[in-house]
Order: structure tokens, then sequence, then C-alpha cells
């Protein structure tokens, strides 16, 4: 019996256009080594979306995401310049990206920080620290915390500019993506590392008591607590000790990035973003206007993004897996782009389409 999934594909800016290609082309070669079809469906979304109807994420958009199995998004933003010529409130993060995310409530956020011996030679970490390679899983809560807390902007009793940003969690928010977070665990190596900062914050403090409410519930993971900032320069000094960490928005976008410097570059670091009704799958990098349209980004994060949403939105696990291989067996053949880095130019650089052919032929292969 063959299945049929559909998803909304939003192209994005910069060089989301052309990493999408990838992905659907890719999508169509999953197709043939399985007994699944996919109904891709457009849509516009971010700062293009803008400049064509005026609005960043725009009601016609909003149908087709809610009508499809699961979401496909490129990156999105302008360049400094581009953003000045839309109201703040439109720009593409505020009027596009975390409305999508509050209209899903996709707040788990899964961002893997994986580095196989295929593509070790792209971390600028000493080979000492990454040898035997790092998997380890970040999961960001991605709907509260300051990105989704009351904001208030105003001049004070002294004619003084002011700001409030409040970091907002109630106990259900946590209790939520501590299961996620726990059961990620459970299908790995069962050590949790939890990130906080509860020397100071109140927010951290609830957050580890509702932890410990719901660790009982998974006796076999021994869970370790580390202090944000203390788990940054631990990243550094030794990336190999963590398998599942978790933590709460902010220090997650923080964290996720310096995960991307791990690798060599944000270029590596696809993610999902799963809420209880559907989820939407994303390269964690930018847009990088400066090369859009040239043809030299790497498409791994998007590609990444396919392979987890076969995974997790399609149960598509043996799929998935294939496409991770291809994709590191590409890179093991010492292929690259010009976006990533190449520090003994010794790599064959591709142009984003040639390494799409090369993971296709892989996958096909
Ligand atoms: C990310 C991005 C977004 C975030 C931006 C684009 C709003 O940096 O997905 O990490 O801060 O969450
Ligand atoms: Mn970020």
């Amino acid at each position: 019996m063959s299945k049929s999934f559909s998803i909304a594909l939003l192209e994005g800016d910069g060089i989301g256009p052309e990493l999408s290609v990838e992905a659907v082309r890719v999508l169509e070669a999953v197709e043939t080594i399985s007994d699944v079809s996919f109904d891709i469906m457009k849509a516009d979304f971010g700062g293009a979306a803008y400049f064509k109807h005026g609005q960043a994420f725009p009601e016609e958009t909003k149908a087709i995401c809610d009508k499809a199995d699961a979401i496909l998004k490129g990156p999105i933003g302008l360049s400094f310049e581009e953003s000045k010529k839309i109201p703040v409130d439109e720009q593409p993060e505020r009027g596009a990206l975390l409305p999508l995310r509050r209209r899903y409530n996709t707040f788990a956020n899964f961002r893997p920080v994986y580095l196989p011996p295929e593509l070790a030679h792209f971390s600028p970490l000493k080979p000492h620290v990454v040898e035997g390679g790092i998997d380890l899983m970040m999961i960001r809560e991605l709907v509260g915390g300051l990105y989704f807390g009351k904001k208030e902007v105003g001049v004070n009793a002294e004619g003084k500019r002011y700001v409030i940003e409040q970091l907002e969690y109630d106990e259900d928010q946590i209790n939520a993506i501590m299961h996620v977070a726990f059961k990620e665990s459970m299908g790995r190596k069962k050590v949790l590392h939890n990130v906080h900062k509860s020397n100071v914050l109140k927010s951290s403090v609830l957050w580890n008591e509702i932890l410990d409410e719901v660790a009982p519930e998974y006796p076999e993971v021994e869970v370790k607590h580390i202090i944000v900032d203390a788990a940054a320069t631990a990243l550094v000094i030794n990336p190999r000790q963590f398998d599942v960490m978790v933590m709460e928005n902010m220090f997650g976008d923080i964290l996720s990035d310096l995960g991307g410097g791990i690798l060599g570059s944000l270029g590596l670091m696809p993610s999902a973003c799963v809420g209880p009704d559907k989820a939407y799958y994303e390269p964690s990098h930018g847009s990088a206007p400066d090369i859009a349209g040239k043809g030299i980004a790497n498409p791994y994060s998007m590609l990444g993004s396919v392979a987890l949403m076969l995974d997790k939105s399609f149960g598509m696990k043996n799929e998935s897996r294939k496409l991770w291989d291809a994709m590191r067996s590409v890179f093991g053949a010492g292929i690259t782009t010009a976006d990533l880095r190449d520090p003994e130019g010794k790599l064959t650089i591709m142009k984003t389409s040639e390494f799409g052919d090369k993971v296709v032929a892989a996958l096909k292969g």
C-alpha cells in the first residue's frame, strides 16, 4: 500500500529558494526508494512574502500550512538594509517565524550537533577534542521564555527610555519539554544534561523543580545539571561528554549556534520544531543574503531537516537514515561547497546543485 504525505514548502529568503530546489530533488529521490509519495505545496513566507503580499506570513500560506502533514521551511531574513524597508513587526523574524512557532505550538526544537568522522575536517576544534565524533542533541524549548513574554517599551517618570521583556514559563510548558527530553534520552545514551541558571533566575528554579517531578517517571535516565555559562565552556572543551541537553528558549538559541561553531558552520545544523499536532523543519542558519543566488551554499542543513521530517513526521526511519548516510558519504568523498571551511585546501568544491546531485546519487545507489 503506498502512502502519500503533503508538505508545505516555505522557500524563504536569500539562499532559501536554492536550498529548496535540492530538498525537492531529494524528496523525489526518496519516492523512488520507498512506497511513499509526496505532495509538495509551495507557499510564500518571510521577507519575500512581505514584498509580494504586504505580510510576512500571508493568510494563503497559513491555509496551506494548516492542511499540510508537515512544513519544510527555508531560512528567512533580509539584509540589514532590506530589513529597514519593512515595519519592525512585519520583519520576517517577528512577522513570520515567531507567529509560525506560535500557531503550531512547536515547543520542542531538536537541534542535532552531529559530527561523524566524515565531517570532522569542518570542525575548528583540535582533532583530539572531536576524535571519535560528536553526536549530541540539543533540545530547546521554542515557544516560551523571553521570546514570547510580555514586552513593554516606554519612558519612565525621569524621562528615560526603558524596556521590559519578561521571561515567562508555566509549569505545563516546562513539563511538556521535559517529557520530550527524557523520551529522547531513553532512545539514546540515557544521560540528560539539564542546562539552567538557577543561581540567578527564578525561571530556572521552577524549571529544575519540574524536572525533579518528571524525572522519577524515567528512572533509567541519569540527570546531570549544568549552569548555562559553564555549559558554553564545556561544549568547547569537551563536547563529547554530552548526549541530550535540554534548555529554555533563549539559552537554546545561543548554545545551538555554539553547536554550529563546534561543527564548523551553521550550514551543518538542521532542526526540527515539533508541536502537539504539527511540526516544521528548518535549517538553524540564516538566509545568507551575501551569498544568495550564487549556488555556493551547502544544502546540508536543509537536507538534514528533510531527514528529520522523514523520521519524525512520516515515520520513515529507514529512509531518514539513508539520507543521513548519503550526505555523510558525499562529505566522506572529500566533496564540499565554497561556503564551508576547507582549512587544508584539499576538498573538491562543488556548486549547491552538484552537491545535491551527489546526495541524490548516493541515496539511490
Ligand atoms: C533560530 C533563529 C531565530 C531564533 C531567529 C531568526 C528569530 O536564530 O532559529 O535560532 O532566534 O529563534
Ligand atoms: Mn538562533
